[in-house]
C-alpha cells in the first residue's frame, strides 16, 4: 500500500534526523571534554528571562570597567577579564591604570578587549605620607607598609580620574563602575544581578576586619565614595578612625557616606605568587586551587593540583578567622593548595585544563611574545583607544623581553 510505505519512509527519515542530532549532541559535548568542563558547568548560558531583561537593560545602559594593579600573571587573568567582564557586557569602556614594570608587555592582551577607552601605563614615584594619612593608617599586615597602602589607593583613585577626565570632555556620566583587578582569574561571567541601583556591591569574605575591597559594582554616585580612598582620608581623619587597613578604611568610606552594600558571591580569585603557611592557621590565608568550581568571591588562588579537598577543606575553613581570612565555601566549592613554596612544576597544564583552550591560546600568546610582536598589538590596542598615557611602546616591550640586563 502506497500508504504505509509512505509512512514508514517517515519513520526511516525521522530516525536519521534523531541519531544525526544525538551525533551531534555528542560531538558538541566531546568538544568540551575534560578541559571545558569547568568552563562548561559555570557559564550556563542560557540565562533565566529575568537575567536575560537585566542583561539588555544593562546592555543599553553606560558602563565603565576600572582595571587597576600590575600586570603580574595577566597571560592568565587578562583573557578570563576580556571574556566574562568585557565581553559580558560589551558596551562597557575599559580604563586601565597599571604601575610601569617589567610584566607590563602582558598588558598588550587588551587589544582583543571589545572596547578601549583609557590606557594609563605608569612610572610608580613614592606618595608623601601626609599626617592625617599616618593618624588613620596602619602599616601592620601590609607588606610595604603605609606606602604599599597609598599606592594602592592612588591606583584606585586613578582609575576614578580618567573616568571623570574622559565624562568631562564628552559631558556625560556612567550609569555604573565596576572597579577589578588586573590580577583577578574570573571563572565564569560577572552577573547582571550584581548590579544594584543605590547600593555598592562587593565580594563576601576575605573582609580582613572590614569590607572585601578585591572588587567593587556600583553606580556613579556609590563609585565615587567607593573609589576616592586617598581623598576620603582627611574625612576619616575627622571623624576620629585610626588604625586603618585597607579593608577597614574601606568600609569606614561607605559607613560615613551612608552607601550601603551588599555582597553575592563572586566568580573571581586574585592569582598570587606569594607564599603562604599551609596548612592555614586561624588567621592565615587559605590559597584556592584556580581549578575550583567557586565562586571564590575574590579569594587568593593559584594553579595547582590540590592538596586538601573534601573534608580537609572542611576542617581547614572552619579554623580561619571569619571576620579575617575567611571565605564563604562548601565542601565542594574550593579546593586548597599548599601554597608554602613556588609554584609548582607542571602549573601551565594544570591551569590549561582549568581554563580550557580557548584561554590557554593566550598564555601560549604571550610565552612566546617577542618585542616585535608585543609593540604591534600595543599599536593595534592604541587605535582602539581614545585616551593613551604610557610611557613609549618600545620601552614598555623591552622591559620584560628585550635583551637581559
Ligand atoms: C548622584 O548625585 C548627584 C549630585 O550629588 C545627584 O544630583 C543625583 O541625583 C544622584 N544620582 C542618583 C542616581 O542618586
Ligand atoms: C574626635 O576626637 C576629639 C578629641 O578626642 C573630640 O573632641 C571630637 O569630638 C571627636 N570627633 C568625633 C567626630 O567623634
Ligand atoms: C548620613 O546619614 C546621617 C543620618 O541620616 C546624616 O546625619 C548624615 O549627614 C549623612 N551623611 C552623609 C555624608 O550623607
Ligand atoms: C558535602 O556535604 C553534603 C551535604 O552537606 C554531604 O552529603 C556530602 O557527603 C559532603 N561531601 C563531602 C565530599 O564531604
Amino acid at each position: 500500500m502506497q500508504f504505509s510505505k509512505w509512512v514508514s519512509d517517515l519513520n526511516w527519515r525521522l530516525l536519521v534526523i534523531l541519531f544525526s542530532s544525538l551525533f551531534l549532541l555528542l560531538l558538541y559535548f566531546s568538544n568540551y571534554g575534560a578541559a571545558g568542563v569547568i568552563e562548561f558547568s559555570l557559564r550556563k548560558p542560557p540565562y533565566t528571562a529575568a537575567e536575560e531583561i537585566r542583561k539588555s537593560e544593562l546592555t543599553k545602559s553606560r558602563i565603565a570597567v576600572c582595571l587597576v594593579g600590575g600586570a603580574r600573571r595577566f597571560e592568565l587573568t587578562g583573557p578570563s577579564i576580556i571574556e566574562r567582564v568585557l565581553k559580558e557586557f560589551p558596551n562597557s569602556d575599559l580604563f586601565l591604570n597599571s604601575p610601569l614594570d617589567s610584566k607590563s608587555f602582558k598588558l598588550s592582551l587588551l587589544k582583543y578587549a571589545p572596547r578601549v577607552n583609557s590606557v594609563r601605563i605608569f612610572k610608580p614615584t613614592p606618595i608623601p605620607e601626609t599626617e592625617s594619612q599616618v593618624r588613620v593608617l596602619t602599616a601592620a599586615n601590609s607588606p610595604n607598609g603605609i606606602q604599599g597602602l597609598l599606592q594602592y589607593f592612588s591606583l584606585v583613585e586613578g582609575c576614578l580620574t580618567l573616568i571623570d577626565d574622559y565624562q568631562r570632555e564628552k559631558g556625560f556620566t556612567y550609569d555604573w563602575i565596576v572597579r577589578t583587578r588586573v590580577d583577578g582569574y574570573w571563572s565564569a561571567p560577572l552577573s547582571s544581578g550584581s548590579f544594584i541601583p543605590g547600593k555598592y556591591v562587593v565580594p563576601p569574605g576575605s573582609s580582613f576586619s572590614g569590607l572585601n575591597d578585591r572588587l567593587g559594582v556600583g553606580d556613579y554616585n556609590t563609585s565615587v565614595v567607593a573609589l576616592s580612598r586617598l581623598s576620603l582620608i582627611p574625612t576619616l581623619d575627622k571623624l576620629n578612625y585610626s588604625q586603618l587597613n585597607s579593608e577597614t578604611a574601606f568600609k569606614a568610606q561607605l559607613i560615613s557616606h551612608n552607601v550601603s552594600y551588599q555582597t553575592p558571591a563572586q566568580p573571581f580569585c586574585i592569582v598570587t605568587d606569594r607564599k603562604y603557611p599551609f596548612p592555614p592557621g586561624h588567621f592565615d590565608v587559605p590559597v584556592a586551587a584556580l581549578s575550583s568550581p567557586g565562586p571564590l568571591s575574590g579569594a587568593k588562588c593559584r594553579p595547582c593540583n590540590p592538596a586538601c579537598t573534601g573534608s580537609c577543606v572542611a576542617d581547614v575553613m572552619v579554623g580561619l578567622s571569619k571576620g579575617w581570612s575567611w571565605t564563604p565555601w562548601t565542601n565542594t566549592s574550593i579546593e586548597l593548595c599548599n601554597a608554602h613554596s613556588e609554584w609548582e612544576v607542571g602549573w601551565e597544564e594544570m591551569f590549561d585544563e582549568a581554563a580550557g583552550k580557548k584561554l590557554a591560546q593566550f598564555r601560549k600568546r604571550v610565552n612566546t611574545m617577542n618585542v616585535k610582536q608585543c609593540v604591534k598589538d600595543f599599536k593595534q590596542m592604541k587605535k582602539k583607544a581614545a585616551k593613551w598615557d604610557t610611557p613609549p611602546l618600545e620601552q614598555i616591550c623591552k622591559l620584560g623581553l628585550g635583551p637581559k640586563q
